[in-house]
């Protein structure tokens, strides 16, 4: 068994500097069903600025749907993990900052009665985009609070109408060498995949992304596109997806290939589960010095609990 991630030095804090203000996603949720959506749920592009006079439903922090304040552009743009550039957190920005994000093109095939070839232009302007303020938690015990802004999976999903066989989704990164030189280290299983079940693919918390901040998405956070599961260890919330594909058994995935004792397949964040090498009874938020609980689905146990109710959680960790 390898050492799957590397270690390395978290950037100093550079403080909590919002740059917009956004709406608490629960306070959303609750009004979800009233009548001003689009007033409130605005469609955007990156650049977007939320109008925080038009609703007294947006809050006047941004923090996400437990109070937590997001962490500033520059955390979450400088500390990443994107092994397809490189092992080394602090330094994916800058190996990746010529990454070409355009022309790019997503293929969503497979089980489906409707697959198709979609641009990004094609799926910003078809699907509204929204924001929403989520933690992740990386497998790792350190976490963000982040601002993303994106598109309900399901949106496309159900567009492309997955047939009766279709139990799960697949996804998978770019693979391309003349870009990416992490992509050199042959002992990794490239290119990068992951998956999901069905019905936790048509989750409303699951996203595709484009931008953070209100800003294009950039290379290192996974530009142009990137899935986030915000209940679920990062690693799931695979970065630059060019395929998704409606599959009927469990795809295999990329840590999952590596060390299926440490990285499950479903990866729901869980205090309860050490990995093999380490608790993840407690995390380390970016920009703080003391660590907090760690929660049970990290925070969104309300929301995606019920998906698991028939599951043993300690054997399908
Ligand atoms: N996607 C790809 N293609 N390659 C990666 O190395 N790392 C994962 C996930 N998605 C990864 C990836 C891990 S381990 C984490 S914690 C998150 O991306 C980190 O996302 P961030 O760098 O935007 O914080």
């Amino acid at each position: 068994m390898r050492n799957a991630y590397s270690s390395s030095t978290t950037p100093k804090s550079s403080g909590i500097t919002p740059e917009a203000v956004y709406y608490n996603r629960r306070s959303f949720m609750k009004s979800a069903g009233a009548i001003a959506m689009g007033a409130f749920l605005a469609a955007c592009n990156p650049g977007y600025e939320t109008d925080i006079e038009s609703t007294s439903t947006l809050s006047a922090s941004l923090v996400d749907e437990l109070g937590a304040p997001a962490n500033s552009y520059e955390e979450i743009t400088s500390f990443n993990n994107f092994y397809e550039f490189t092992l080394s957190k602090t330094e994916v920005a800058d190996l990746a900052k010529d990454f070409k994000t355009s022309p790019w093109e997503v293929e969503v095939s497979g089980l489906v009665q409707k697959p198709g070839v979609y641009t990004i232009d094609d799926l910003t302007q078809k699907y509204p985009l929204e924001e929403r303020v989520y933690r992740l938690r990386c497998v790792e015990a350190w976490s963000m609070v982040i601002p993303w802004t994106g598109f309900e999976l399901a949106s496309l999903l159900k567009d492309v109408k997955p047939l009766t066989d279709a139990k799960y989704v697949r996804f998978e990164t770019l693979h391309d060498l003349t870009q990416m030189p992490g992509l050199r280290d042959t002992s990794y299983p490239w290119p990068y995949t992951e998956g999901l079940r069905l019905d936790e693919a048509l989750h409303p918390l699951t996203l595709l992304v484009t931008g953070i901040y209100g800003k294009a998405l950039p290379p290192q956070d996974g530009a142009p596109i990137r899935l986030v599961v915000p209940w679920k260890y990062g690693f799931k919330s695979i970065k630059s997806i060019i395929k998704i594909e409606l599959v009927e058994k469990q795809p295999q995935t990329f840590w999952n290939t590596i060390a299926p004792d440490e990285y499950g397949f479903y990866a729901n964040v869980n205090p309860d589960v050490s990995h093999p090498r380490w608790s993840q009874a407690q995390e380390r938020r970016i920009g703080e010095n003391t660590r907090q609980k760690t929660l049970v689905f990290n925070g969104y146990a309300e929301d995606v609990a019920a998906l698991y109710s028939d599951m043993d959680l300690s054997e399908n960790f």
